[in-house]
């Protein structure tokens, strides 16, 4: 019998992250490296937050709070939920927890029985199947095509829908695509869900800001008020606010399925940071318009290197409505050779031989579940994309 638990031989270690540790390592050894491969803003947290997070200790808020989050933080959700997404919860219907990462992870470790079925579209994060697996359920993954702007279709919803699913996850703007369902494109999926009571919604709005050419982000509690009941809205302040490294994700929902993920907390990481949670506080209550000044810079970028890829032989980058992210095929690449030899098979073999040939980090596709692509971060400067698409561009001109 092995000393680890059976439960980990199931899961891998996050390939984004690893992909990030790969790029620092070869900086380190002296290599110039430039990375696409983070989840994360450049920009620094606004500095208003900051001092909310300087005042809070300052004031003493630096002992355990209520396990799933302050009052003052709770409201403040409420308040943005009602704002931004015309959605009512109470503060029994809103969880706080170390991230949306953390969020996530309790709803679905309180709510897996073994052979549960979570309807995962893919192109997907990557921490979503393996975190059901942790939890013990079975992910369905439903392939949302290049042709369909990487959006799920209606009939492929309703096709992998059987008795056994629990959840469908649903993550609009995506990542690793950027893409970002209309209202109508949700509606056409709300209403499947409709017909199947008996599966409960679990939507990732973690990038419902970051959206580009007045672009309406829709959510879908929001888009069909009969799903409120069995939907559980999660979002956090990471990308838009530029605070990834405070952990702080929330999320509204049904009252028995929030106290579950709490009690979950409670013998785990019990409350998250007292700090941090005066921080979010902070920015989900003052000033908001620095992230339409973000968006402008995040949209040139994506203009900029969506224009530039095309431009690359051998490679398809459709322009998506949010995030950070583009998404590239590299079908065209596929079974050429590099200068030094080596055939591109995969889309793995594509990011590794860029990384050795032209110092260019960024993930496969094959991590997020759709092949043959590649996932671009375009949360750096714009300096350091533009060298990076150029490099890209020499890359794929020398493969024969
Ligand atoms: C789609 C998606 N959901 C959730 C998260 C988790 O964010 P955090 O735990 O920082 O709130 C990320 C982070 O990369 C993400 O890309």
């Amino acid at each position: 019998m092995g000393f680890l638990a059976d439960s980990l031989s199931r899961i891998k270690p996050s390939p984004t992250l690893a992909v990030s540790q790969k790029a620092r390592e070869l900086k380190a050894a002296g290599r110039d490296i430039i990375s696409l491969g983070a989840g994360e803003p450049d920009f620094d947290t606004p500095d208003n937050i900051k001092q909310a997070a300087i005042e809070a200790i300052r004031r003493g808020e630096t002992k355990y709070t209520a396990v799933d989050g302050i009052p003052e933080l709770k409201d403040a959700i409420i308040d943005k939920f009602r704002r931004d997404n015309g959605l009512s919860y109470e503060r029994d219907q809103v969880t706080v927890a170390t991230g949306g990462k953390q969020v996530l992870y309790n709803a679905f470790m309180a709510t897996l029985n073994p052979g549960d079925e979570v309807i995962i579209p893919a192109p997907y994060w990557v921490s979503y199947p393996d975190m059901v697996l942790l939890a013990g359920g079975q992910p369905v993954i439903v392939e949302a095509t290049l042709e369909d702007d990487f959006k799920l279709t209606p009939q492929a919803l309703e096709a992998a829908i059987t008795d056994r699913t629990k959840w469908f996850l649903f993550n609009s703007p995506s990542n690793p695509t950027g893409a970002a369902y209309s209202h109508d494109e949700l509606k056409a999926l709300t209403d499947v869900l409709m017909k199947h009571p008996h599966v409960w919604v679990m939507t990732d709005d973690m990038y419902e800001h970051l959206v580009y050419d007045d672009f309406q982000f829709v959510t879908p509690a929001q888009v069909e008020p009969g799903l409120y009941e069995r939907t559980l809205t999660i979002n956090g302040v990471s990308k838009a606010y530029a605070m990834t490294g405070w952990r702080i994700g929330y999320a509204g929902g049904p009252r028995e399925l929030i106290k579950a993920m709490g009690k979950l907390q409670s013998q785990s990481t019990s409350n998250p940071c007292s700090i941090a949670q005066w921080a979010a506080v902070e920015a989900l209550n003052g000033p908001q318009d620095f992230i339409a000044a973000n968006n402008e810079v995040y949209k040139a970028r994506r203009d900029m290197v969506a224009a530039m890829l095309n431009e690359a032989e051998g490679i398809t980058c459709p322009v998506p409505e949010g995030a950070f992210y583009v998404y590239p095929s590299i079908a065209g690449c596929i079974g050429k050779k590099t200068p030094g030899g080596k055939v591109i098979e995969t889309d793995e073999d594509f990011v590794t031989a860029l990384l050795e040939d032209e110092g260019v980090a960024a993930v496969h596709g094959a991590a997020f579940g759709t092949s043959p692509n590649f996932r671009v971060s375009y949360a750096t400067s714009t300096e350091a994309l533009e060298e990076a698409c150029k490099r890209i561009q020499r890359f794929c001109a020398a493969l024969q």
